[in-house]
């Protein structure tokens, strides 16, 4: 059962990163093979960096760095280690998702085309916001050493749900955006006469939400949950869930011995997730 549930786990994260890889490659097929290509200089081109930063870095980054905690190989890593890999992954999410703000804005303002009058401008922009407010948050309280155990354990859902939440906001957001785009620029023939690049955009539509699907589903297993830290179940030897322990190894490789059971096919570290299940609660640290 443990090698099934470890192979399920593998056909996911190949699905998951083949969609997200081919969601890329199409926005880049959309943007050369039907529009203007890609440049900067405040016309088509510029905007057409909108789509395809959004697409390989909101969408596809943002989504591998909401799972790399859970890849079982990384379970015998240090904890730091692994913060250091989630925090990057979406700190380069954030400054693609900027620069390709700055490629609508510049080409709005270029064209004399109002700003943030769209339903998918407010979605998006709030994301862009929350998202932010989160990479802040999460380096403040998760990987500075300064914030006190008791304010990690209480933030720790909400980084997660808001997380969660926000991904779920930049995929809505990108499908409007992909909606709008078909409606104004396909002319003739208009969107509603099915033309190829309509039905091309509107399967890249599907790639980013089958791609969405799976991220979420990986992420709200709790069985492949990354095991909470060795040390944090000593501090409690009674195998109450550490919730709130910090439990940092200073090391940052890959190879610490004396960690080396914890890997996803050890009784320990399923039975230590398995308590976490039962008491519906996760690491925080
Ligand atoms: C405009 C955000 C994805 C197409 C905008 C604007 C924002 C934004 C804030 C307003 C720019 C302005 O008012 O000057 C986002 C976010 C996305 C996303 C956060 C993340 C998924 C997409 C995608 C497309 C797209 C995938 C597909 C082509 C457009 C279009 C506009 C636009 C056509 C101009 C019309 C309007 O303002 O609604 N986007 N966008 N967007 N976006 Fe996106
Ligand atoms: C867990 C999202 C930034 C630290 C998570 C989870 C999500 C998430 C969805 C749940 C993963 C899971 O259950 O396996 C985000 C987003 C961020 C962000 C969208 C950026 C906008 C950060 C930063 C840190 C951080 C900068 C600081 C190191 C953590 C920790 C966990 C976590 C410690 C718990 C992992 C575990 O369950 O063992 N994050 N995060 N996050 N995040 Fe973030």
């Amino acid at each position: 059962r443990k090698m099934e549930g470890y192979r399920r786990f593998l056909a996911l994260l190949v699905s998951a990163l083949l969609l997200g890889f081919v969601a890329v490659v199409c926005s880049l097929v959309w943007v050369f093979g039907y529009r203007e290509g890609l440049g900067w200089d405040g016309g088509a081109a510029e905007f057409n960096w909108h789509p395809v930063l959004v697409v390989t870095g909101f969408v596809f980054v943002q989504g591998i760095a909401i799972i790399v905690y859970r890849l079982p190989w990384t379970w015998k890593c240090s904890k730091l280690l692994m913060k250091f890999i989630h925090a990057g992954l979406n700190t380069i999410a954030m400054i693609l998702a900027i620069v390709s703000m700055v490629a609508v804005f510049e080409y709005h303002n270029a064209k004399k085309i109002p700003n943030m009058y769209s339903l998918h401008s407010w979605i998006g922009l709030t994301a862009v916001i929350f998202y932010s407010l989160q990479l802040f948050l999460g380096f403040a309280v998760f990987l500075l050493p300064f914030a006190p155990v008791p304010l990690r354990a209480a933030l720790m859902p909400i980084h997660v749900y808001s997380g969660l939440l926000i991904f779920v906001a930049v995929i809505a957001s990108a499908l409007m955006g992909i909606t709008e785009k078909l409606l104004f620029s396909l002319k003739s023939p208009a969107y509603k006469e099915s033309p190829p690049e309509a039905i091309f955009v509107n399967c890249l539509g599907l790639l980013i939400v089958t791609f969405g699907a799976l991220i979420l589903w990986m992420a709200s297993r709790p069985h492949w949950k990354r095991p909470p830290e060795e040390s944090a179940k000593v501090q409690r030897p009674n195998g109450g869930a550490p919730e709130g322990v910090e439990a940092e190894s200073t090391m940052t490789d890959c190879s610490n011995a004396d960690r080396s059971d914890v890997g996803f096919n050890s009784d320990a570290a399923r039975k230590r997730n398995f308590k976490l299940d039962e008491a519906g609660q996760r690491s925080t640290m």
